[in-house]
């Protein structure tokens, strides 16, 4: 592996101009892979935040006012931007959130493909006519023009394991519908953001349209969701995070994208071949540290021990190592998560299950475990472990996986693996998920898929068309004949 270092300050944008934080403080960004240096980026003062907030709600009417085609114009020239920087963005999301180097340029071209598909999306946005005789006493002389109407300043608050694509999905239909936007980045992922941005400015982000703002969330966050600049806000993260900031945004509007603990449930008649494969790259790849990574598996006793062998060959064919060696199982972002995988793998020990197949820790870097006979008094078989380590859980009949859903905290997606398409459905009609997957892993995309989590996965929904949707509101104007 090389070892990169890179000392330099990544600045915050204010109204088109890179700036440095005049409290000179820094953040110190450290890869997850070895610790070598990132780069810094500023922690913002509130005054420094506060000005930001403020700017991105000067520019908004002005922005809002600027035609459809200019809006659109702008994404399109965003998108190839950044597909001309795809080697040097994809790098640094390598290096500072621990992805392999093609999973990590595969991030900036798929985020180049969502801002296309949201440009034009944007220009299919659409009012209503209605006349008032559809209700006693309205009569046709009454016309009400419903106009789509921007919010004014949506506030985008990304997480750090798709420091790119998970921005962009954001910040794109928020331009393009007329908000404005104030941009904080998850400071593991600041600098990530910070490049993107660069190719929006560019593209020719006009000033003061998207502001970028660094420091940690537990610093300013409370700051930034209660300033009154902000008029909506669209956030991706943990459940506890998320549940914080709804409190503290009262009456803003909110979408949250939030934890997940996706099944997978195999039935009996399943092509365990298919399961297999499928379960074992759905909780794995980027070490499980995706919201949609399959979480726990709720297999049939009758094929159990068939599907169990299948998994473990597969787990034990992974590639354990470091994201800039292009393994599958890379080091996890911080040694505090790493602790907490840790710690319901032993909690899962002591109460009996069967340790499949597992390795040592090295640092973050923890092997890939599979613990079997995992039962309801575990803790993995309910908290999200946002980690290498799959739990399966031994069912006997499709109610009892039913009832663990239901009973489930989160509510994401859900797979179920079946030849059989009238189980598959009567199964799937039960589940309270935002998807459900038939024979495939959970996952979000193709990114114009409606994207939602119900219960403590979230709020609202995400998808390009329904992105675009959070981010307008009704006006109505009312014409009196
Ligand atoms: P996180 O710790 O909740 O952080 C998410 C973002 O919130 C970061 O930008 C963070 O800033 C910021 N933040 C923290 N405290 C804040 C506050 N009081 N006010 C405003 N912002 C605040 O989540 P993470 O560790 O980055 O991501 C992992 C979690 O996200 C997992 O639970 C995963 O399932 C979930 N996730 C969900 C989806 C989905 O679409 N459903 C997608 C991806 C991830 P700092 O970085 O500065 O702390
Ligand atoms: O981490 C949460 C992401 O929204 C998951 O996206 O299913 O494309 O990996 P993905």
């Amino acid at each position: 592996m090389k070892l990169r270092q890179d000392n330099k300050i990544y600045p915050f944008l204010l109204n088109n101009e890179w700036k440095e934080s005049e409290s000179g403080k820094t953040i110190k960004i450290l890869s997850p892979d070895d610790e070598s240096i990132v780069g810094s980026v500023p922690s913002m003062t509130q005054e420094e935040v506060d000005t930001a907030a403020r700017a991105s709600k000067q520019a908004q009417l002005e922005w809002a006012d600027t035609p459809i085609d200019e809006r659109v114009a702008l994404l399109h020239r965003w998108a190839d931007e950044l597909e001309k920087m795809e080697d040097e963005i994809g790098a640094i999301i390598q290096h500072e959130v621990g992805k392999d180097v093609s999973s990590a340029k595969g991030e900036v071209t798929r985020t180049a493909e969502l801002i296309r598909y949201t440009a034009e999306q944007g220009l299919r946005v659409k009012g209503e006519y209605m006349t008032g005789d559809g209700f006693p006493g309205g009569g046709k002389n009454k016309k009400a023009l419903v106009q789509k109407v921007p919010h004014g300043v949506v506030l985008a608050i990304s997480p750090f394991n798709y420091p790119v694509n998970l921005s962009a999905a954001k910040i794109a239909p928020a331009l393009v519908t007329g908000n404005t936007v104030l941009f904080k980045p998850a400071t593991q992922g600041a600098i990530s953001g910070i490049k993107m941005i660069e190719a929006l400015v560019k593209a020719g982000l006009p000033q003061g349209v998207l502001n970028l703002v660094t420091g940690r969330g537990s610093v300013i966050g409370d700051f930034i969701v209660t300033h009154p600049s902000i008029d909506m806000i669209s956030f991706t993260g943990g459940t506890e995070t998320g549940k914080h900031i709804a409190k503290e945004a009262s009456m803003i509007p909110i979408v949250l994208e939030l934890g997940g603990k996706d099944p997978a449930i195999v039935l009996e008649d399943a092509n365990l071949d298919k399961a297999a494969n499928e379960i074992v790259s759905g909780a794995f790849s980027y070490s499980g540290q995706r919201c949609t990574a399959i979480k726990r598996v709720l297999v049939m006793e009758d094929v159990a021990d068939d599907l169990v062998r299948k998994l473990k060959e597969k787990v034990e064919g992974l590639t354990v190592g470091f994201a800039a060696d292009g393994a599958n199982v890379v080091p996890m972002i911080d040694d505090k998560s790493a602790n907490y995988v840790e710690t319901l793998i032993d909690d899962a020990k002591d109460k009996g299950a069967t340790v499949v197949t597992t390795g040592e820790r090295k640092k973050n870097l923890l092997y890939p475990t599979l613990l079997d006979n995992v039962t309801e008094k575990m803790r993995v078989a309910w908290e999200e472990q946002f980690g290498p380590v799959l739990p399966v859980i031994r069912i006997n009949n499709e109610f009892e996986a039913i009832d663990l859903e239901r009973r489930n905290k989160y509510g994401l997606q859900a797979s179920i693996f079946t030849n059989n398409m009238e189980d598959a459905f009567r199964i799937a009609d039960k589940l309270e998920t935002g998807t459900v997957q038939l024979n495939g892993k959970t996952s979000r995309g193709p990114d114009h898929f409606p994207f939602l989590g119900v219960k403590n996965s979230g709020q609202g929904v995400q998808g390009i068309g329904r992105s675009i949707d959070s981010m307008l509101r009704d006006k109505v104007v009312v014409i009196n004949l």
